[in-house]
């Protein structure tokens, strides 16, 4: 009878332990040293001990790496398309050697694995690019940062990392290929979707399956740190809400511990390696709408590069590559094609992920054509609309500039103006709560900003307005502050340019003179730098504007771009 496809290299293998082995490992392994690994190196840690990665049972070792950097092939011949490295700081490599075992912990100390280390050598990125050009000409970014190092060797699992988000619809490789099997199923189309599915991938999902004469199964890339990703919890309810759009008794879903889809020919291909170590036979590739820089270019190198990838697909893994097509909505059909099958003159419509993302932000319809209702509102409750988001307004500038006066008089316009909370943190004040042990230098100063930011990103998060004023002075922490907050809402850097000159005139709290005395040292515009913001949304002098007229422009920025009701 035939059966479901054989994992990728014969079988799945098992690295997890039984009970009785783990405690001996868990007692053994506490005089050992510790490698504590990112979410990311967790995430690749669970691909590797569940068997999606088979038939790997480690992280590669110099000889694997370089020869699939060169040609995409292990050192034994098997085809093998990206690296799955672990890379460590040289000076922990220093403390390590081979022959070593390793316990793998995450940031609580918890340890999922064990690493039996049998090499360790120096990473060096710019090498590993050139060898990467010489074979597939895809743009390849080494695992390992200069001044790292690689270290290999076979795992050996104690338990999967903990997860605790959405655990029903966790399936390992092996509990996926027993539900297809339970259910008689041997030809599976696999999709694996990094972003909310709107209508378009429904139909053209349900299409590809059908004329596969094949089940579908939704391998939702699930892999994002719960607590630190602003859109995970969307991203996966709106996947659930969509589901009943599908056939109950064809169509079965999941979550993946992969964290988004890189859309390039390596990372392609192991994506259908995993499918098919989870028992599919189809891949739909492409169509994700990867985020990020270079999303075009990557796209196009994917295209260029289809007829190959396909062919290698099918020759080396087995595996089918379905690519998502260009699909415009045409109309008068009340139906997705193809850009080439829409009828002559036809009406279609089309739209991108970033041009519905920005309607969202702006509070706009989404049309029905596009997303269903019900994923839309999951999705609403991730990207509220700007007027229910929450903002951080941050100041910068010298001592003496007006930041203080201007934020607190800006609190209490937003507070007479709306129903949102205001917290204001300004400079002196969080110097006596937050950072009362904190001095001047460069690294106080760093420190304390970090500080104001972490919690104007948890204000904004909630929802609520957070008022910063401190000196900031330095470029890249307010940019480190910025990229924070934004992905919870918004942020509004002003400037209070005020020049030095007038800042020491007026010298309120004669700090100043005692600057220039030497009494104060490492002082803000006298004897330590500033340095000046290159693109604030504002840029206030209080020469030139009353405080009132200081509010007013901001308010009025606020409001244009649609933070005020
Ligand atoms: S920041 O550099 O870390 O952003 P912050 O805004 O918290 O500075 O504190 C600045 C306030 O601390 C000033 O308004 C001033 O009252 C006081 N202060 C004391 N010593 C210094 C100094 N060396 N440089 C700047 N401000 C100082």
């Amino acid at each position: 009878m035939q059966k479901l496809t054989p994992p990728y290299g014969g079988d799945l293998p098992e690295l997890i332990n039984d009970a009785y082995r783990a405690e001996a490992i868990r007692a053994e392994a506490r005089t050992w040293p510790s490698i504590d690994l990112d979410w990311r190196q967790l995430c690749e840690l669970e691909l590797l001990l569940t068997g999606a990665l088979a038939p790997l049972t480690g992280y590669l070792s110099q000889a694997d790496y370089e020869r699939v950097l060169a040609e995409m092939s292990l050192a034994n011949g098997v085809f093998w398309p990206q690296p799955i490295m672990l890379a460590i700081d040289a000076k922990q490599a220093e403390t390590l050697q081979p022959g070593l075992s390793v316990a793998l912990r995450d940031a609580e100390g918890f340890m999922p694995a064990i690493l039996h280390v049998s090499e360790i050598w120096p990473a060096d990125p710019e090498r590993e690019e050139k060898l990467a050009e010489t074979g597939w000409k895809v743009p390849f970014t080494s695992p390992g940062k200069a001044g790292q190092h690689y270290i290999a060797g076979r795992v050996e699992g104690i338990s999967l990392p903990p997860r605790h988000d959405f655990l029903p619809l966790r399936l390992t490789p092996a509990e996926a290929r027993a539900q297809f099997a339970r259910r008689g199923w041997r030809r599976v189309v696999a999709a694996m979707p990094a972003r909310p599915l709107h209508r378009m991938h429904v139909e053209f999902f349900q299409r590809a399956a059908q004329d596969q004469e094949a089940n579908l199964f939704i391998h939702v890339a699930g892999g994002a740190d719960p607590v630190h990703d602003a859109t995970h919890f969307s991203h996966v309810r709106a996947s659930l809400a969509v589901l009943p759009r599908f056939n109950a008794a064809t169509t079965l879903m999941a979550l993946s511990p992969l964290m988004d889809q890189a859309a390039n020919v390596r990372a392609v291909l192991l994506r259908a390696i995993i499918a098919r170590n989870f028992g599919c036979t189809h891949l739909i590739v492409g169509g994700e709408g990867a985020a990020g820089e270079g999303r075009e270019r990557r796209g196009a190198d994917l295209a260029h590069a289809q007829s190959r990838i396909t062919a290698f697909a099918r020759v080396r893994l087995g595996m089918e590559l379905i690519p998502f097509p260009r699909l415009v909505y045409v109309e008068d059909r009340d139906e997705y094609l193809e850009e080439s099958e829409a009828p002559e003159g036809s009406r279609i419509q089309r739209m991108s992920a970033d041009e519905m993302a920005q309607r969202m932000m702006r509070g706009a319809k989404v049309p029905d054509w596009y997303a269903y209702p019900e994923v839309l509102a999951e999705m609403t409750r991730a990207y509220p609309s700007r007027q229910r988001q929450g903002f951080t307004v941050f100041f910068t500038g010298l001592s003496g500039a007006g930041k203080s006066t201007i934020a607190r008089a800006l609190t209490v316009k937003l507070m007479e103006l709306g129903d949102r909370r205001v917290t204001l943190l300004d400079g002196d004040v969080v110097r006596k709560n937050l950072s009362s042990e904190l001095g001047f230098s460069k690294a106080h100063r760093d420190i304390n900003i970090r500080r104001i930011g972490y919690v104007a990103s948890e204000i904004t998060k909630h929802g609520g307005i957070a008022i910063c004023a401190p000196i900031a002075p330095y470029r890249q922490t307010r940019r480190d502050v910025r990229t924070g907050i934004e992905q919870w809402g918004g942020f509004i850097e002003v400037f209070v340019s005020t020049d030095l000159q007038m800042c020491e005139k007026r010298d309120r709290k004669g700090l100043y003179a005692k600057a220039r005395a030497g009494l104060i040292p490492e002082f803000t515009g006298v004897s330590d730098p500033y340095e000046t913001p290159e693109t604030p949304e504002l840029n206030i002098d209080t020469a030139q504007y009353s405080v009132e007229e200081a509010v007013a422009r901001i308010v009025l920025k606020l409001e244009r771009e649609g933070y005020l009701r």
